[in-house]
């Protein structure tokens, strides 16, 4: 099989490229990423090495680059992960959330279309459900949980699931939808909760908390949403969404208090800041569907999963350091100078 992986030199792209390439020996795997400020080639180092690899700089909504790539490529399976992905950078500018993820996405899907993928999965997002009241622990998302988005960022990727099942009912397109929660892992990019944290943690520089930290995210290791989605391509019904979550709620504070407390750094660091316009509340996923029908279960809890997070960082300093000092956006002139 061969697959065309959108995104992958962001966070969980690159793990499912890792995973594939491990678990698969006998599929091809080829990237396209447009290496936006979260894409850094550097992280897919290891892939490189592998003769049944290969990487394109390209834009997904760029119709005549994607035509071009699929033609060359005739992929069997598109899984897209490529997206702008930060909510607090759609607060300051949404536009390029709708270009990218909704537009982004048409242009892929044309694209299968004409060139007769057998199967265009789309990673989507939890937050396409909006949120849960904290007092309400016995609610959680299920597949059949109305859309009811609170930022422009889950609002493309709403419109985008919409467009996924329009082009499926429509046209036939043999499409899959995921909805995974929170994901923490290797390789998240420095903007985000758990990472953001230990970096500023380790320079002893405070750490800024959301309004009063009391909202609540359902945590999952990208090593097992990769698994899940791996399931989905081969095993998946089309047509079909299906939430990936593991029951892992923890509210903002108990993650950063986590993290301090594995480093060994006081709590006095935490600094309450104005709270995210929008903010969701709670998002809790019911994953019963996928680990009844295609026998999906997580590996890791979250108490192993972010002792190991936390030591992977701890040793793989330079990684995160050359994001924040800006260094990683050098690596593709570095790597491609002469090339193309
Ligand atoms: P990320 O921001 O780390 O990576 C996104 C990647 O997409 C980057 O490599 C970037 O260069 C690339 N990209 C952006 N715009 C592009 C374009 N126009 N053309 C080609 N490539 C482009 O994101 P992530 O956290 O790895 O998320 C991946 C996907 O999973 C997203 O679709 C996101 O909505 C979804 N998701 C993320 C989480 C999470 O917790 N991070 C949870 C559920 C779903
Ligand atoms: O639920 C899945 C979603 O999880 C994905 O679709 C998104 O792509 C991904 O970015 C993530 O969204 P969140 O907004 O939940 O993640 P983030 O790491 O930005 O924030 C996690 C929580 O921590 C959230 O409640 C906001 C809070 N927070 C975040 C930052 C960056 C802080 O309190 N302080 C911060 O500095």
């Amino acid at each position: 099989m061969k697959l065309l992986v959108t995104g992958g030199a962001g966070f969980i792209g690159s793990n499912f490229i890792f995973y594939e390439l491990e678990q698969h020996p006998e599929d091809t795997v080829v990237c396209v990423d447009l290496l936006t400020y979260a894409g850094n080639l550097e992280t897919l180092e290891p892939a490189f090495q592998n003769e049944r690899f290969s990487f394109h700089k390209a834009d997904i909504a760029d119709r005549q680059a994607m035509d071009e790539l699929f033609e060359a490529e005739c992929p069997d399976v598109v899984v897209n992960f490529a997206a702008e992905s930060h909510v607090d950078r759609s607060v300051t500018d949404p536009g390029i959330f709708l270009q990218t993820n909704i537009l982004g996405t048409q242009v892929l899907m044309d694209a299968c279309r004409k060139y007769n993928v057998q199967r265009f999965h789309q990673v989507s997002t939890d937050e396409v459900y909006g949120d849960l009241p904290l007092d309400r622990p016995d609610l959680f998302f299920t597949e059949t949980t109305p859309l009811h988005t609170s930022s422009p960022y889950s609002a493309s990727k709403a419109s985008a699931d919409l467009l996924v099942q329009a082009y499926h009912r429509t046209f036939g397109l043999p499409m899959t939808i995921s909805r995974c929660s929170n994901n923490y892992g290797p390789y998240q990019f420095p903007e985000k909760l758990i990472p953001l944290m230990i970096s500023r943690a380790l320079a002893n520089q405070s750490l800024p908390v959301y309004g009063t930290g009391e909202n609540v995210r359902d945590w999952l290791h990208v090593y097992d949403h990769c698994a899940a989605i791996d399931l989905i391509i081969r095993h998946g019904k089309e047509g079909e969404i299906y939430n990936i979550g593991g029951h892992n709620e923890r509210t903002n504070l108990e993650v950063v208090k986590t993290i301090l407390r594995q480093l060994d750094r006081s709590e006095t660091l935490i600094h309450y800041v104005t709270d995210r316009p929008g903010h969701d509340r709670r998002y809790a996923i019911d994953p019963a569907k996928i680990t009844e029908q295609l026998g999906w279960k997580p590996k890791y809890n979250f108490d192993t999963g972010m002792k190991e997070t936390i030591q992977w960082y701890l040793d793989h300093k330079p990684w995160w350091e050359n994001i924040i000092s800006g260094a990683y956006q050098e690596y593709y002139e570095k790597m491609y100078a002469g090339r193309e």
